[in-house]
């Protein structure tokens, strides 16, 4: 069964430097701004599939550190996530929700109507773009 519920920081960590900073030191994917954040966890059963991290001020969501287990993507885990993220943001009564993407997982944001709103620049070898969704 599929549950999806509130993480601490350190529940992130080891899942992010896996899937996103396998090559840098641990604490790479240790933010400072952690500690602020609210994080979201999916689990299969006890096992924690995929992560996300949210970020709110002045209204506004920032998520950043989406991260689904290499093993486990591209089975629609990633966006159940995200539709949750977007409910719960909504709920919060959230402005917009936006992120700095990876340009290689545009397509997997724009299916859930995010769009593009920035050129693309390249930090650490990885192209991102700045993608948002505004709510009515
Ligand atoms: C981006 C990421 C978080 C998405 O998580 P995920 O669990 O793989 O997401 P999903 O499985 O829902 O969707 C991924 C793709 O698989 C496809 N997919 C989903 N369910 C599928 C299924 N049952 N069969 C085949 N394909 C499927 C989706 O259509 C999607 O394709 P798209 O990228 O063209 O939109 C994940 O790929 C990841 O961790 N990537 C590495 C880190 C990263 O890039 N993070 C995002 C930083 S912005």
């Amino acid at each position: 069964m599929i549950t999806i519920r509130e993480i601490t920081p350190s529940e992130t960590w080891p899942i992010r430097h896996r899937v996103m900073w396998p090559d840098m030191p641990a604490s790479y994917v240790q933010l400072e701004e952690d500690f602020n954040g609210i994080h979201f966890g999916l689990f299969e059963e006890e096992n924690l599939i995929s992560v996300v991290s949210l970020f709110v001020k002045d209204g506004v969501g920032q998520f950043r550190k989406f991260a689904t287990e290499i093993t486990e993507q591209g089975k629609g885990y990633g966006a159940k996530l995200l539709a949750f993220l977007v409910t719960e943001s909504r709920k919060r009564e959230l402005k917009e929700l936006w992120c700095n993407a990876r340009v290689s997982a545009f397509p997997f944001y724009q299916r859930q109507d995010f769009e593009v709103v920035s050129e693309t620049w390249e930090k650490d070898g990885v192209a991102y773009g700045k993608m948002r969704r505004v709510f009515n």
